[in-house]
């Protein structure tokens, strides 16, 4: 049996081919971003007609790459939430459209639980249980993981999610959409002491996050140095914020496994992508003798593999969906 996986719960249209051991056939993502890119963020009715406009052709070159028709799907998963309701929809509906007119069981995914289990996509895969950092534009939580079922919230950000701030600073400094990668690549090339932007720990043993500040206190920096015609330290301002970000979210990581007593620690979403986070946490988990659990890049941010990974386990235990079941926007997980 293979399964078929479609995610569509922002701006990316994605479908992918899996085995139920999690082999991957192929996993095919049409990404927004060109779109979005001049509105320095995603434009909800944009992205649901590029989904009305993609999911097909994408659903298509998912069974091509892997080789095989619809003949050989024996489950079809989608992500039901959380996210654009409207961009939701559109996967969802056709998922479970497919369904219907094929006669196959179908599951909805949360897309928090796909992140937190795309580790299980790897060669290397972590043991139950583990503590989780979902880190991504829309999400940066906390979880103890265990079992393929079984989420249980550590700590959440109470403002702005780390892949939104991100975001924001790389539209303040005119760096366009998606910011996260551009100001990695820049933050290379920057001094991440320059400037001490502040680091929002909410208490002692706190796992909760906050970076409204930390956004607010790098437009204030901008904002000053603007009026004084200074010109901007654009690599330094990059390396400097990206320190404060990483610093709190290895820090709250590793406080997270110390309380749980896990000794494995996965990463997953947009955000877990950036190379000075994936660093630090590997020098810092290797310190403490704690195994590390990355996704490769392609399955840090959103595609529908983990959402074939996650689909699985809910078909396994006989949770699947009528066809009436709606998308939701919050995630019950979060
Ligand atoms: O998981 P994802 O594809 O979508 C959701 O938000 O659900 O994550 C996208 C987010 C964006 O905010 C983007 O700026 C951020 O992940 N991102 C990064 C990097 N690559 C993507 N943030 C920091 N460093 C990166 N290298």
């Amino acid at each position: 049996m293979l399964i078929l996986a479609i995610e569509s719960s922002c701006d990316d249209t994605a479908a992918a081919v899996l085995e139920p051991e999690h082999r991957v056939r192929s996993s095919i993502i049409s990404s927004q971003n060109e779109i979005h890119a001049r509105y320095g963020g995603i434009v909800p009715e944009l992205a649901s007609r590029r989904h009305i406009e993609m999911i097909r052709p994408v659903v298509d070159e998912a069974l091509a790459r892997a080789g095989v028709t619809l003949d050989k799907i024996g489950l079809i998963a989608a992500t039901q939430g959380p996210g654009l309701v409207g961009s939701l929809l559109v996967g969802f509906t056709f998922a479970k459209a497919l369904a219907l007119v094929r006669g196959l069981p179908c599951v909805g995914v949360d897309h928090m639980a796909g992140h937190l289990l795309s580790c299980l996509l790897e060669e290397r895969q972590p043991k139950f249980p583990y503590t989780a950092l979902i880190v991504s534009g829309g999400n940066t939580s906390l979880f103890s993981v265990d079992s393929p079922l079984s989420f249980t919230r550590l700590g959440r950000t109470r403002d702005d999610a780390a892949g939104e701030a991100f975001d924001k600073v790389a539209k303040l400094l005119d760096l366009g959409y998606p910011g996260g990668p551009v100001i990695s690549r820049l933050a290379r090339k920057g001094d991440p002491c320059a400037i001490r932007f502040p680091r929002a720990r909410l208490g002692e043993h706190s796992l909760d996050f906050s970076f409204s500040g930390l956004k607010t206190s790098v437009a204030s920096y901008v904002e000053t140095q603007r009026r004084a015609d200074q010109s901007l330290a654009v690599n330094d301002i990059c390396a400097s914020f990206q320190e404060a970000v990483v610093e709190v979210l290895v820090d709250k990581t590793l406080e997270a496994a110390r309380k749980t007593g896990h000794g494995r620690i996965v990463i997953g979403g947009g955000v877990a992508a950036n190379p000075r986070l994936r660093d630090m946490l590997a020098d810092r988990c290797d310190d403490q003798g704690l195994e590390l659990f990355m996704p490769s890049l392609d399955y840090c941010t959103d595609n529908a593999a983990m959402i074939g990974v996650a689909g699985y386990y809910r078909f396994l235990a006989g949770q699947m969906i009528a066809a009436d079941s709606d998308a939701y926007s919050r995630s019950p997980l979060n």
